[in-house]
């Protein structure tokens, strides 16, 4: 097999899908490496779902071109499906089944032989730290536990590429976390993960290069280090002793960071972007660096963090305006 088409995991061009009124998938170009975690970013309605069932041949696309290892999504979708899992939004398992029978079900439809299902279920039970649930039906299980059964369900035969579709939206802090762990340990068994979510902690957390998607199309790619230098490093936010002191330090903000402080509703709540691109060291020594100025300014402060731009920050800072969902999507809401 050609080598340059094999290092593809993903290779759209022009990909469109319309519903109705809807370009749901306006012109997505990608181009996802084998064995990494590639991330999908993008807000509510931007498309992730459906450029993911395409990719998955669960969707016919309407425009372009879309190829996964090589092999066109449309002319060729079994050699697609022999290579690829989708784990969805939805989880997909029963309800009424214990976690085992899901497994166990799901190996057999696979071909696995009844003892083989059982042992390779019994396997991914532990590895997802699910034996003490084995038993239970699904629906007592909790948000995080289901989730992790899904991609135990999607993983039973280890696919090339895996797609995962918001694996950690509404989960809690420590079920995220797992989930990531399982993530880590499916790319290094040699599988190519897609990703969608919409945290960008998450992306630059897990993935080797990032798509940003709004409206159906590509609106930055890049690594995580790429994009963050482009749209801000971070944000600090800073709670002051005194709210009378806050027009003060909204100046000494705005002279060392060469960017406006904003004032927040909490009179003695100020943020500001930091870029972290007058600096060396990056973000943090410019943090710092803003804290010593305040405090030579005789402001005092009392609560001082610096968080990683959210998913808002990033599309105000690509787009000019927040992440707004799709019209449609809050008309569904
Ligand atoms: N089957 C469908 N019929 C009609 N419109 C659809 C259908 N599926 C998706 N859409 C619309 O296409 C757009 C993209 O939806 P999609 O589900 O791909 O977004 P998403 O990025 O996955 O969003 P989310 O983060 O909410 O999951 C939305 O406007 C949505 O309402
Ligand atoms: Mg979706």
């Amino acid at each position: 097999m050609n080598r340059r088409v094999t290092d593809l995991a993903v290779e759209t061009s022009g990909l469109v899908k319309i519903f109705g009124d809807t370009r749901a998938v306006d012109g997505l170009d990608l181009t996802v490496p084998a064995g990494t975690v590639y991330g999908v970013l993008g807000p509510n309605g931007a498309g992730k779902t459906t450029a993911v069932r395409m990719l998955a041949t669960l969707l016919r696309p309407d425009g372009g071109q879309a190829r996964v290892f090589g092999h066109d999504v449309v002319r060729e979708a079994d050699a697609v499906r022999s290579r690829v899992s989708l784990t969805g939004q939805y989880a997909s398992v029963d309800e009424d089944l214990t976690g085992t029978e899901n497994l166990v079900l799901l190996a057999r439809l696979l071909g696995h032989r009844k003892p083989a299902a059982r042992d390779r279920a019994g396997l991914l039970l532990e590895a997802f730290g699910l034996s003490e649930a084995a038993e239970r039906q699904v629906k007592t299980y909790s948000g995080g536990m289901r989730r992790r059964l899904d991609i135990a369900a999607s993983i039973l035969s280890t696919p090339d590429l895996l797609f995962l579709d918001e694996p950690t939206t509404g989960l809690d802090p420590r079920s995220r976390s797992q989930v990531w762990d399982i993530v880590r340990a499916v790319v290094a068994h040699g599988t190519t993960v897609l990703l969608t979510t919409q945290y960008l902690d998450e992306a630059d957390r897990l993935a080797g290069r990032i798509a940003v998607i709004d409206h159906g199309r590509v609106i930055a790619e890049g690594t995580p280090g790429e994009l963050k230098s482009s749209i801000g490093t971070g944000t600090v936010h800073l709670r002051l002793r005194d709210p009378a002191q806050r027009p003060e330090a909204q100046r000494v903000l705005t002279r060392a960071l060469g960017v406006p402080a904003h004032a927040e509703a909490d009179p003695v709540a100020v943020t500001a972007r930091v870029s972290g691109t007058g600096s060396e060291y990056g973000a943090a020594e410019e943090a710092s660096r803003v804290l010593a100025e305040l405090a030579a300014a005789g402001i005092v402060v009392d609560d001082f963090s610096l968080g990683q731009p959210s998913l808002d920050e990033v599309f105000l800072a690509l787009t000019d305006r927040p992440a707004e969902p799709a019209a449609t999507e809050e008309a569904a809401a």
